[in-house]
Protein backbone atom coordinates (compact mmCIF):
# COMPACT_ATOMS: atom_id res chain seq x y z
CA UNK A 1 0.00 0.00 0.00
CA UNK A 2 1.56 3.45 -0.88
CA UNK A 3 1.86 5.73 2.02
CA UNK A 4 0.88 9.09 0.39
CA UNK A 5 0.87 11.90 3.00
CA UNK A 6 -1.79 13.85 1.72
CA UNK A 7 -4.28 11.57 -0.31
CA UNK A 8 -7.60 11.88 -1.21
CA UNK A 9 -10.36 9.86 -3.17
CA UNK A 10 -13.38 11.23 -4.71
CA UNK A 11 -16.15 8.60 -6.21
CA UNK A 12 -18.54 9.85 -8.58
CA UNK A 13 -19.92 8.53 -11.91
CA UNK A 14 -20.49 11.91 -13.78
CA UNK A 15 -17.07 12.29 -15.52
CA UNK A 16 -17.33 16.07 -15.59
CA UNK A 17 -17.67 16.35 -12.33
CA UNK A 18 -14.67 14.14 -11.40
CA UNK A 19 -12.62 16.18 -13.32
CA UNK A 20 -14.02 19.61 -11.59
CA UNK A 21 -13.07 18.31 -8.60
CA UNK A 22 -9.92 17.47 -9.38
CA UNK A 23 -8.96 20.83 -11.04
CA UNK A 24 -10.37 22.08 -7.71
CA UNK A 25 -8.42 19.83 -5.38
CA UNK A 26 -5.07 18.73 -7.57
CA UNK A 27 -2.59 22.00 -6.08
CA UNK A 28 -3.07 20.85 -2.90
CA UNK A 29 -3.44 17.10 -3.08
CA UNK A 30 -2.76 13.69 -4.02
CA UNK A 31 -6.10 13.31 -5.79
CA UNK A 32 -6.87 9.41 -6.52
CA UNK A 33 -10.90 9.33 -8.75
CA UNK A 34 -13.14 6.18 -9.35
CA UNK A 35 -16.06 6.25 -11.70
CA UNK A 36 -17.73 3.95 -9.32
CA UNK A 37 -18.11 1.88 -5.87
CA UNK A 38 -15.82 -1.03 -6.70
CA UNK A 39 -13.19 1.13 -7.86
CA UNK A 40 -13.03 3.46 -5.36
CA UNK A 41 -12.55 -0.13 -2.51
CA UNK A 42 -9.78 -1.12 -5.00
CA UNK A 43 -8.03 2.18 -4.96
CA UNK A 44 -8.30 2.13 -0.84
CA UNK A 45 -7.08 -1.34 -0.90
CA UNK A 46 -3.63 0.17 -2.66
CA UNK A 47 -3.81 3.59 -0.98
CA UNK A 48 -3.71 5.51 2.12
CA UNK A 49 -5.98 8.31 1.75
CA UNK A 50 -6.55 10.95 3.88
CA UNK A 51 -10.40 12.15 3.17
CA UNK A 52 -13.32 10.12 0.98
CA UNK A 53 -15.59 12.20 -1.15
CA UNK A 54 -18.17 10.57 -2.84
CA UNK A 55 -21.65 11.31 -4.45
CA UNK A 56 -24.43 9.12 -3.15
CA UNK A 57 -26.48 8.79 -6.26
CA UNK A 58 -24.40 5.99 -8.66
CA UNK A 59 -25.64 3.25 -10.69
CA UNK A 60 -24.42 -0.02 -9.39
CA UNK A 61 -22.91 0.98 -5.42
CA UNK A 62 -24.41 3.69 -4.21
CA UNK A 63 -22.73 5.84 -1.89
CA UNK A 64 -23.60 5.03 1.54
CA UNK A 65 -23.13 1.42 1.10
CA UNK A 66 -19.54 2.39 -0.46
CA UNK A 67 -19.02 4.75 2.31
CA UNK A 68 -19.57 1.17 4.67
CA UNK A 69 -17.32 -0.37 3.21
CA UNK A 70 -14.25 2.18 2.88
CA UNK A 71 -14.88 2.47 6.59
CA UNK A 72 -13.94 -1.32 6.53
CA UNK A 73 -10.85 -0.66 4.55
CA UNK A 74 -9.53 2.13 6.14
CA UNK A 75 -11.32 3.52 9.05
CA UNK A 76 -9.36 6.11 9.72
CA UNK A 77 -10.14 8.12 6.55
CA UNK A 78 -12.38 10.68 7.10
CA UNK A 79 -15.56 10.36 4.80
CA UNK A 80 -17.36 13.19 3.10
CA UNK A 81 -20.70 12.52 1.23
CA UNK A 82 -21.68 15.22 -1.59
CA UNK A 83 -25.95 14.43 -1.88
CA UNK A 84 -29.10 16.21 -1.68
CA UNK A 85 -30.74 16.62 1.56
CA UNK A 86 -33.99 14.58 0.76
CA UNK A 87 -31.20 11.47 -0.12
CA UNK A 88 -30.22 11.79 3.47
CA UNK A 89 -33.46 11.98 5.55
CA UNK A 90 -33.91 8.95 3.20
CA UNK A 91 -31.56 6.63 4.46
CA UNK A 92 -30.14 8.15 7.76
CA UNK A 93 -29.58 4.78 9.68
CA UNK A 94 -27.41 3.90 6.69
CA UNK A 95 -26.00 7.02 7.02
CA UNK A 96 -24.98 6.45 10.68
CA UNK A 97 -23.36 2.98 10.03
CA UNK A 98 -21.07 4.41 6.88
CA UNK A 99 -19.89 7.09 10.09
CA UNK A 100 -19.97 10.13 7.61
CA UNK A 101 -18.16 13.34 8.66
CA UNK A 102 -19.96 16.12 6.27
CA UNK A 103 -22.26 16.57 3.46
CA UNK A 104 -21.93 19.07 0.69
CA UNK A 105 -25.09 19.51 -1.29
CA UNK A 106 -25.48 19.52 -4.81
CA UNK A 107 -24.52 21.99 -6.58
CA UNK A 108 -21.83 22.50 -4.28
CA UNK A 109 -19.83 26.05 -4.05
CA UNK A 110 -16.03 25.18 -4.73
CA UNK A 111 -14.49 27.64 -1.80
CA UNK A 112 -16.85 25.98 0.53
CA UNK A 113 -15.86 22.16 -0.51
CA UNK A 114 -12.19 23.59 -0.31
CA UNK A 115 -13.08 24.12 3.45
CA UNK A 116 -14.98 20.82 4.24
CA UNK A 117 -11.92 19.10 2.78
CA UNK A 118 -9.30 21.14 4.56
CA UNK A 119 -11.19 20.72 8.19
CA UNK A 120 -11.82 16.84 7.04
CA UNK A 121 -7.66 16.78 6.57
CA UNK A 122 -7.00 18.21 9.51
CA UNK A 123 -9.38 16.09 11.46
CA UNK A 124 -7.49 13.13 9.90
CA UNK A 125 -4.28 14.53 11.09
CA UNK A 126 -5.37 15.30 14.67
CA UNK A 127 -6.54 11.79 14.70
CA UNK A 128 -3.25 10.40 13.66
CA UNK A 129 -1.24 12.57 15.81
CA UNK A 130 -4.23 11.75 18.77
CA UNK A 131 -3.00 8.03 17.84
CA UNK A 132 0.91 8.22 17.60
CA UNK A 133 1.25 9.96 21.19
CA UNK A 134 -1.43 7.38 22.94
CA UNK A 135 1.37 4.38 21.56
CA UNK A 136 4.28 6.69 23.09
CA UNK A 137 2.46 7.27 25.99
CA UNK A 138 1.88 3.66 25.93
CA UNK A 139 5.53 2.50 25.01
CA UNK A 140 6.71 5.23 27.96
CA UNK A 141 4.15 3.30 30.11
CA UNK A 142 6.05 -0.21 29.60
CA UNK A 143 9.30 1.46 29.74
CA UNK A 144 8.08 3.00 33.41
CA UNK A 145 6.97 -0.52 34.61
CA UNK A 146 9.90 -2.31 33.47
CA UNK A 147 11.90 0.26 35.27
CA UNK A 148 9.87 -0.26 37.97
CA UNK A 149 10.30 -4.03 38.36
CA UNK A 150 13.97 -3.35 37.81
CA UNK A 151 14.15 -1.42 40.73
CA UNK A 152 12.21 -3.76 42.73
CA UNK A 153 14.91 -6.65 41.55
CA UNK A 154 17.85 -3.79 42.39
CA UNK A 155 15.88 -3.47 45.90
CA UNK A 156 16.21 -7.36 47.16
CA UNK A 157 19.95 -7.07 45.84
CA UNK A 158 20.26 -4.34 47.60
CA UNK A 159 18.99 -6.39 50.96
CA UNK A 160 20.94 -9.69 49.46
CA UNK A 161 24.48 -7.62 49.39
CA UNK A 162 24.60 -3.84 50.13
CA UNK A 163 22.49 -2.74 53.36
CA UNK A 164 23.47 -6.03 55.53
CA UNK A 165 26.83 -5.49 56.28
CA UNK A 166 28.89 -8.76 57.13
CA UNK A 167 32.08 -9.58 55.46
CA UNK A 168 33.41 -10.93 58.44
CA UNK A 169 33.68 -14.82 58.15
CA UNK A 170 31.16 -15.81 60.85
CA UNK A 171 28.57 -13.58 59.01
CA UNK A 172 29.44 -15.03 55.31
CA UNK A 173 28.57 -18.33 57.00
CA UNK A 174 25.49 -17.07 58.42
CA UNK A 175 25.10 -15.45 54.26
CA UNK A 176 25.78 -19.33 52.79
CA UNK A 177 23.41 -20.52 55.12
CA UNK A 178 20.50 -18.08 54.14
CA UNK A 179 21.44 -18.30 50.08
CA UNK A 180 20.87 -22.45 51.10
CA UNK A 181 17.31 -21.71 52.85
CA UNK A 182 15.91 -18.75 50.81
CA UNK A 183 13.88 -20.27 48.27
CA UNK A 184 12.52 -22.94 49.97
CA UNK A 185 9.46 -23.21 52.10
CA UNK A 186 11.44 -24.46 55.42
CA UNK A 187 10.80 -22.93 58.63
CA UNK A 188 13.59 -20.77 59.65
CA UNK A 189 14.84 -20.19 63.72
CA UNK A 190 16.91 -17.19 63.90
CA UNK A 191 19.12 -17.39 66.64
CA UNK A 192 21.11 -14.55 68.32
CA UNK A 193 21.20 -11.81 70.98
CA UNK A 194 18.97 -8.70 70.84
CA UNK A 195 20.13 -6.16 68.04
CA UNK A 196 22.13 -8.58 66.54
CA UNK A 197 19.82 -8.15 62.80
CA UNK A 198 17.24 -11.10 63.48
CA UNK A 199 14.77 -9.07 61.72
CA UNK A 200 16.24 -7.92 58.92
CA UNK A 201 17.81 -11.16 58.43
CA UNK A 202 13.96 -12.20 58.21
CA UNK A 203 13.11 -9.89 55.73
CA UNK A 204 16.32 -10.69 53.90
CA UNK A 205 15.12 -13.97 53.23
CA UNK A 206 11.67 -13.11 52.52
CA UNK A 207 12.41 -10.62 50.08
CA UNK A 208 14.91 -12.62 48.57
CA UNK A 209 12.67 -15.51 48.17
CA UNK A 210 10.35 -16.99 45.46
CA UNK A 211 7.94 -15.59 48.04
CA UNK A 212 9.09 -12.03 47.84
CA UNK A 213 6.06 -10.48 45.98
CA UNK A 214 3.85 -11.72 48.36
CA UNK A 215 2.92 -10.50 52.16
CA UNK A 216 5.82 -10.34 54.84
CA UNK A 217 4.02 -10.06 58.15
CA UNK A 218 5.48 -9.56 61.37
CA UNK A 219 4.24 -10.63 65.00
CA UNK A 220 6.26 -9.69 68.13
CA UNK A 221 4.80 -12.50 70.42
CA UNK A 222 6.37 -11.08 73.66
CA UNK A 223 4.90 -7.53 73.49
CA UNK A 224 0.99 -8.25 73.43
CA UNK A 225 -1.05 -10.31 76.26
CA UNK A 226 -1.60 -14.21 75.39
CA UNK A 227 -5.07 -13.94 74.47
CA UNK A 228 -5.41 -10.77 72.31
CA UNK A 229 -2.08 -12.80 70.47
CA UNK A 230 -3.70 -15.95 69.61
CA UNK A 231 -6.75 -13.59 67.61
CA UNK A 232 -3.89 -11.24 66.24
CA UNK A 233 -2.56 -14.82 64.68
CA UNK A 234 -5.51 -17.30 64.25
CA UNK A 235 -8.41 -14.65 64.39
CA UNK A 236 -11.17 -15.35 66.25
CA UNK A 237 -15.17 -15.84 65.08
CA UNK A 238 -17.83 -13.67 66.23
CA UNK A 239 -18.82 -14.06 70.08
CA UNK A 240 -15.49 -15.76 70.86
CA UNK A 241 -15.45 -13.11 73.55
CA UNK A 242 -16.48 -9.95 74.68
CA UNK A 243 -15.94 -7.20 72.40
CA UNK A 244 -15.57 -10.20 69.09
CA UNK A 245 -17.98 -8.40 67.25
CA UNK A 246 -17.54 -10.03 64.15
CA UNK A 247 -15.27 -13.24 62.11
CA UNK A 248 -11.63 -11.41 62.37
CA UNK A 249 -9.14 -13.24 60.23
CA UNK A 250 -5.81 -13.84 61.77
CA UNK A 251 -2.26 -12.74 60.55
CA UNK A 252 -1.45 -16.38 59.05
CA UNK A 253 -4.69 -16.09 56.50
CA UNK A 254 -3.43 -12.80 55.98
CA UNK A 255 0.21 -13.62 54.63
CA UNK A 256 -1.63 -16.90 52.77
CA UNK A 257 1.01 -17.95 50.16
CA UNK A 258 3.81 -15.27 52.14
CA UNK A 259 6.31 -15.48 54.76
CA UNK A 260 5.05 -14.67 58.95
CA UNK A 261 8.20 -13.60 61.19
CA UNK A 262 7.24 -14.19 64.60
CA UNK A 263 9.44 -12.72 67.09
CA UNK A 264 10.22 -13.30 70.42
CA UNK A 265 9.00 -17.19 69.81
CA UNK A 266 10.07 -17.99 72.93
CA UNK A 267 7.63 -15.56 75.25
CA UNK A 268 4.49 -17.77 73.81
CA UNK A 269 2.15 -19.41 75.81
CA UNK A 270 1.37 -23.09 75.96
CA UNK A 271 -1.95 -22.45 74.34
CA UNK A 272 -0.58 -20.46 72.03
CA UNK A 273 2.34 -23.19 71.53
CA UNK A 274 -0.31 -25.48 70.80
CA UNK A 275 -1.51 -23.06 67.93
CA UNK A 276 1.61 -22.95 66.25
CA UNK A 277 2.56 -26.40 66.05
CA UNK A 278 -0.92 -27.17 64.26
CA UNK A 279 0.26 -24.67 62.08
CA UNK A 280 3.72 -26.21 61.72
CA UNK A 281 2.55 -29.64 61.38
CA UNK A 282 -0.96 -29.24 59.38
CA UNK A 283 -0.33 -26.38 58.01
CA UNK A 284 -3.77 -25.45 59.23
CA UNK A 285 -5.28 -22.84 61.76
CA UNK A 286 -7.95 -22.84 64.18
CA UNK A 287 -9.76 -19.57 64.59
CA UNK A 288 -10.31 -18.55 68.65
CA UNK A 289 -13.84 -19.62 69.26
CA UNK A 290 -13.97 -21.24 65.80
CA UNK A 291 -14.35 -25.21 65.61
CA UNK A 292 -13.52 -25.72 61.67
CA UNK A 293 -9.87 -25.40 60.66
CA UNK A 294 -8.17 -23.91 57.82
CA UNK A 295 -5.71 -24.07 55.27
CA UNK A 296 -2.69 -22.23 55.17
CA UNK A 297 0.12 -21.93 53.08
CA UNK A 298 2.85 -19.87 55.11
CA UNK A 299 6.54 -19.99 55.79
CA UNK A 300 7.41 -19.27 59.22
CA UNK A 301 10.65 -17.37 60.03
CA UNK A 302 10.80 -17.24 63.93
CA UNK A 303 13.41 -15.63 65.93
CA UNK A 304 14.16 -15.18 69.68
CA UNK A 305 17.13 -14.44 71.67
CA UNK A 306 16.17 -16.84 74.70
CA UNK A 307 17.88 -19.91 74.85
CA UNK A 308 15.31 -22.24 73.79
CA UNK A 309 16.78 -25.81 74.88
CA UNK A 310 16.85 -24.37 78.89
CA UNK A 311 13.37 -23.25 78.17
CA UNK A 312 12.48 -26.53 76.86
CA UNK A 313 14.49 -28.53 79.81
CA UNK A 314 12.63 -26.37 82.09
CA UNK A 315 8.83 -26.97 81.06
CA UNK A 316 8.83 -23.55 79.58
CA UNK A 317 8.39 -24.10 75.89
CA UNK A 318 6.94 -27.38 74.00
CA UNK A 319 10.01 -29.70 73.17
CA UNK A 320 7.75 -31.38 69.63
CA UNK A 321 7.20 -27.36 68.75
CA UNK A 322 10.88 -26.85 69.28
CA UNK A 323 11.72 -29.45 67.34
CA UNK A 324 9.49 -28.11 64.44
CA UNK A 325 10.77 -24.90 64.91
CA UNK A 326 14.48 -26.00 64.85
CA UNK A 327 14.20 -27.68 61.16
CA UNK A 328 17.10 -25.18 60.06
CA UNK A 329 18.24 -22.55 62.80
CA UNK A 330 20.51 -19.95 62.33
CA UNK A 331 22.60 -18.27 64.37
CA UNK A 332 23.67 -14.95 64.13
CA UNK A 333 27.12 -14.52 66.39
CA UNK A 334 27.19 -11.26 68.58
CA UNK A 335 28.58 -8.20 67.17
CA UNK A 336 31.99 -8.45 69.39
CA UNK A 337 32.97 -11.83 67.95
CA UNK A 338 33.29 -10.30 64.75
CA UNK A 339 34.41 -7.21 64.95
CA UNK A 340 35.87 -6.81 61.48
CA UNK A 341 32.41 -5.67 60.70
CA UNK A 342 32.80 -2.92 62.54
CA UNK A 343 34.14 -0.54 60.56
CA UNK A 344 31.77 -1.04 57.50
CA UNK A 345 28.49 -0.94 59.96
CA UNK A 346 30.40 2.43 61.08
CA UNK A 347 30.79 3.89 57.69
CA UNK A 348 27.30 2.39 57.15
CA UNK A 349 25.33 3.77 59.46
CA UNK A 350 27.53 7.47 59.59
CA UNK A 351 26.44 7.56 56.09
CA UNK A 352 22.67 6.78 56.41
CA UNK A 353 22.57 9.63 59.80
CA UNK A 354 24.33 12.05 57.92
CA UNK A 355 22.14 11.85 55.03
CA UNK A 356 19.13 11.64 56.78
CA UNK A 357 19.78 15.34 58.21
CA UNK A 358 21.59 16.12 55.32
CA UNK A 359 24.98 17.02 57.21
CA UNK A 360 28.16 16.57 55.81
CA UNK A 361 30.48 14.17 58.16
CA UNK A 362 33.72 12.91 56.95
CA UNK A 363 33.63 9.93 58.71
CA UNK A 364 34.94 9.35 62.58
CA UNK A 365 38.55 9.34 63.69
CA UNK A 366 40.97 6.30 64.15
CA UNK A 367 40.57 6.50 67.96
CA UNK A 368 36.49 6.46 67.55
CA UNK A 369 36.35 3.51 65.43
CA UNK A 370 39.25 1.80 68.62
CA UNK A 371 37.10 2.71 70.65
CA UNK A 372 34.27 0.89 69.28
CA UNK A 373 36.39 -2.17 68.12
CA UNK A 374 37.39 -2.36 71.82
CA UNK A 375 33.57 -2.71 72.99
CA UNK A 376 31.61 -5.09 74.20
CA UNK A 377 28.66 -4.60 72.22
CA UNK A 378 25.74 -6.18 74.58
CA UNK A 379 23.11 -4.38 72.34
CA UNK A 380 24.99 -5.69 68.92
CA UNK A 381 24.56 -3.46 65.89
CA UNK A 382 21.44 -1.93 67.11
CA UNK A 383 24.01 -0.17 70.02
CA UNK A 384 26.09 0.69 67.32
CA UNK A 385 23.30 1.99 65.29
CA UNK A 386 22.13 4.13 68.03
CA UNK A 387 25.50 5.52 69.13
CA UNK A 388 26.34 6.43 65.60
CA UNK A 389 22.93 8.32 65.52
CA UNK A 390 23.80 10.14 68.23
CA UNK A 391 27.20 10.96 67.04
CA UNK A 392 26.05 12.60 63.97
CA UNK A 393 23.61 14.29 65.65
CA UNK A 394 25.74 16.16 67.90
CA UNK A 395 29.12 16.53 65.49
CA UNK A 396 29.72 19.63 63.71
CA UNK A 397 28.80 20.18 59.91
CA UNK A 398 31.88 19.11 57.39
CA UNK A 399 33.88 17.20 60.34
CA UNK A 400 35.75 14.04 61.59
CA UNK A 401 33.60 12.57 64.33
CA UNK A 402 36.13 12.45 67.60
CA UNK A 403 36.25 10.77 70.79
CA UNK A 404 35.33 14.51 72.21
CA UNK A 405 31.42 13.11 71.31
CA UNK A 406 31.76 9.52 72.00
CA UNK A 407 29.92 8.16 74.80
CA UNK A 408 31.77 7.69 78.38
CA UNK A 409 30.57 3.62 78.19
CA UNK A 410 33.04 3.41 75.13
CA UNK A 411 36.02 5.48 76.26
CA UNK A 412 35.90 3.51 79.41
CA UNK A 413 36.33 0.39 77.32
CA UNK A 414 38.99 2.13 75.30
CA UNK A 415 41.15 2.24 78.38
CA UNK A 416 40.71 -1.50 79.01
CA UNK A 417 43.11 -3.88 77.34
CA UNK A 418 42.26 -5.33 73.63
CA UNK A 419 41.81 -9.00 72.93
CA UNK A 420 43.50 -9.80 69.97
CA UNK A 421 42.62 -13.51 70.66
CA UNK A 422 38.95 -13.06 69.85
CA UNK A 423 40.10 -12.84 66.12
CA UNK A 424 40.03 -16.32 64.19
CA UNK A 425 42.22 -14.87 61.42
CA UNK A 426 45.62 -13.85 61.36
CA UNK A 427 45.62 -10.56 59.07
CA UNK A 428 43.32 -8.94 60.70
CA UNK A 429 44.53 -9.37 64.14
CA UNK A 430 47.82 -8.55 62.89
CA UNK A 431 46.43 -5.00 61.14
CA UNK A 432 44.19 -4.67 64.60
CA UNK A 433 47.73 -4.31 67.14
CA UNK A 434 49.49 -2.37 64.36
CA UNK A 435 46.87 -0.33 64.56
CA UNK A 436 46.71 0.23 67.88
CA UNK A 437 50.37 0.28 68.28
CA UNK A 438 50.34 3.34 66.00
CA UNK A 439 47.38 5.71 67.23
CA UNK A 440 48.64 5.09 70.84
CA UNK A 441 52.06 6.35 69.62
CA UNK A 442 50.41 9.08 67.65
CA UNK A 443 48.21 9.94 70.65
CA UNK A 444 51.57 10.25 73.24
CA UNK A 445 52.98 12.16 70.57
CA UNK A 446 50.28 14.52 69.96
CA UNK A 447 50.30 13.43 65.96
CA UNK A 448 54.22 13.77 64.94
CA UNK A 449 55.02 11.53 63.03
CA UNK A 450 58.64 11.58 63.69
CA UNK A 451 58.34 11.24 67.01
CA UNK A 452 55.82 8.45 66.48
CA UNK A 453 58.00 6.54 64.19
CA UNK A 454 60.51 6.58 66.15
CA UNK A 455 58.78 4.97 69.19
CA UNK A 456 57.48 2.59 67.09
CA UNK A 457 60.86 1.81 65.44
CA UNK A 458 59.96 2.15 61.83
CA UNK A 459 61.13 4.54 59.19
CA UNK A 460 58.89 7.61 58.64
CA UNK A 461 58.15 6.60 55.36
CA UNK A 462 56.82 3.39 56.92
CA UNK A 463 55.08 5.03 59.19
CA UNK A 464 53.71 7.45 56.54
CA UNK A 465 52.71 3.77 54.50
CA UNK A 466 51.11 2.45 57.22
CA UNK A 467 48.82 5.50 57.99
CA UNK A 468 47.60 5.62 54.29
CA UNK A 469 47.00 1.91 54.46
CA UNK A 470 45.02 2.07 57.48
CA UNK A 471 43.48 5.38 56.84
CA UNK A 472 44.97 6.96 59.97
CA UNK A 473 44.96 10.60 59.95
CA UNK A 474 47.83 11.89 62.17
CA UNK A 475 46.30 15.32 62.72
CA UNK A 476 43.27 13.66 64.45
CA UNK A 477 45.97 13.01 66.99
CA UNK A 478 46.79 17.12 67.35
CA UNK A 479 44.66 17.64 69.98
CA UNK A 480 44.47 14.67 71.50
CA UNK A 481 40.34 14.15 70.90
N1 LIG B 1 24.46 -6.60 59.45
C1 LIG B 1 23.78 -5.45 59.56
N2 LIG B 1 23.97 -4.48 58.66
C2 LIG B 1 23.30 -3.32 58.75
N3 LIG B 1 22.42 -3.03 59.71
C3 LIG B 1 22.18 -3.96 60.65
C4 LIG B 1 22.84 -5.21 60.61
N4 LIG B 1 22.41 -5.95 61.64
C5 LIG B 1 21.53 -5.19 62.31
N5 LIG B 1 21.37 -4.00 61.71
C6 LIG B 1 20.52 -2.90 62.19
O1 LIG B 1 20.49 -3.00 63.60
C7 LIG B 1 19.18 -2.78 64.11
C8 LIG B 1 18.73 -3.98 64.89
O2 LIG B 1 18.47 -5.05 64.02
P1 LIG B 1 17.23 -6.03 64.21
O3 LIG B 1 16.04 -5.29 64.67
O4 LIG B 1 17.11 -6.84 62.98
O5 LIG B 1 17.78 -6.89 65.41
P2 LIG B 1 17.11 -8.10 66.22
O6 LIG B 1 18.09 -9.19 66.24
O7 LIG B 1 15.77 -8.38 65.64
O8 LIG B 1 16.97 -7.47 67.66
P3 LIG B 1 15.95 -7.88 68.86
O9 LIG B 1 16.32 -9.25 69.29
O10 LIG B 1 16.25 -6.86 69.91
O11 LIG B 1 14.60 -7.75 68.28
C9 LIG B 1 18.32 -2.47 62.93
O12 LIG B 1 18.21 -1.08 62.79
C10 LIG B 1 19.08 -3.06 61.77
O13 LIG B 1 18.80 -2.33 60.61
MG1 LIG C 1 13.87 -8.09 66.56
Amino acid sequence: MTNDNNTILIVDDQQEILNSLRRIFQREYNVLTASDGNEGLQLLQQNQVKVILSDQRMPGMDGVTFLKKANEIQSQAVRIMITGYADIEASINAVNEAKIYQYVSKPFEPDELKLVVKSAVDRFNLAKKNEELKHKLQEQNEILQKENTDLKSQFSQQLDLGNFIGYSAPMQRVFKLVKKVMNTPTTVLLLGETGTGKEMLAKMIHYNSNRSNKVFVVQNCGAIPDTLLQSELFGHVKGAFTGALKDKKGLFEQADTGTIFLDEIGDTSQALQLGLLRVLQEGEIKPVGGTQTKKVDVRVIAATNRDLITDVAEGRFREDLYYRLNVFPIVIPPLRQRKEDIPDLVNFFVKKYSQRINKNITGVSQNVLSCFTNANFPGNVRELENEIERMVTLADENTTIGTDIISDRFLKEHKETDNVMEYSQLKPAIEKVEKALISKALMQTSGNILKAAEQLGVSRVGLHKMLNRYEINAADFKNNN
